[in-house]
This record gives C-alpha cells, structure tokens and sequence, in this order.
C-alpha cells in the first residue's frame, strides 16, 4: 500500500512551534518512526508545503494517469483548513480517498478552528491526539 501524507503551512515547524500545543517532537523524526512502523505495509510518500496552491497542485497529480498514484492521502492543512474552498474543491475533484488529520485538538481553540471546509469532502477526520493522528489515519487504510 502507497499513502501520501501532505502537510500544510507551518508544519514543517513540528517541534519548535508552540511545543504546548503541538509537541516537541518534529514531522521528520516521527516520519522515520512511522516509516519504521509499517515499513512491511505501508510506503508513505511525504509532502510539505506552506503554498496553498502547491497543495492543490500536489492533490491534482494524484489523478493524473502519468504520476504515482496513492491508496490514500492524509491531509493536514494546517491553517487552510478553516480557509480554503480551493483546497476542499480540490479534495472533492480527485478520486483518491483523503482523510483530513489535526495534531490539536481544534474544538478546544478558537473559534474560528471549529470550522473546516474539508471535513465534507473527506471519508473522515482524526484530530486531536497528537502525532498519533497520522498514524490512526495510516490503521484506517490498512484495515
Ligand atoms: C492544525 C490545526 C490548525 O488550526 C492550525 O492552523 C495548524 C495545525 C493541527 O494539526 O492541529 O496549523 O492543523
């Protein structure tokens, strides 16, 4: 199995950024442990990108014959999850599955987190529970 893993603005500051909130460890560390993980299962294939059409972009090749394609894709948006229609779109044009995943738990913050205009467009979300979110998404491909 093949996932995509694509990680909105600000993420590739896991680690340093608001450790309270987010953690002190960051996304290439815990990308070699869970690569470690499901080394035998999954291939995980990381993008990072603080562009919002970059991400659109990289949603877009999934669905192009000529480009590899995925079993699914694991989405955090960070920030453009409360903003983006063009990333929802985007998510809604490709067939590839994607769940949507937080590291915090965006109920508990302000208000304006609560709102996300991926959430109709994916099979599900998992939020809240640290790094562990991405590796709940990678158990909801596997099983
Ligand atoms: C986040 C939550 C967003 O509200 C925030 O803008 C982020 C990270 C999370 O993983 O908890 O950048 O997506």
């Amino acid at each position: 199995m093949k996932l995509l893993i694509i990680n909105g603005p600000n993420l590739n500051l896991l680690g340093s950024r608001e450790p309270n909130i987010y953690g002190s460890t960051g996304f290439d560390t815990y990308l070699e442990m869970l690569q470690g993980s499901y080394k035998s299962m999954v291939e995980l294939v990381y993008f990072q990108s603080n562009v919002e059409g970059e991400i659109i972009n990289k949603l877009h090749e999934t669905n192009d014959k000529n480009k590899p394609k995925f079993d699914g894709i694991i989405l955090n948006a960070g920030a453009y999850t409360h903003t983006s229609i063009a990333i929802a779109d985007a998510i809604a044009a490709i067939e590839t599955k994607v769940v949507e995943v937080h590291v915090s738990n965006v109920f508990a913050r302000e208000e304006f987190r609560h709102v996300s205009f991926m959430s109709k467009n994916c099979v599900g979300s998992i939020i809240g529970f640290g790094l562990r979110s991405y590796d709940l998404a990678i158990d909801y491909f596997l099983k």
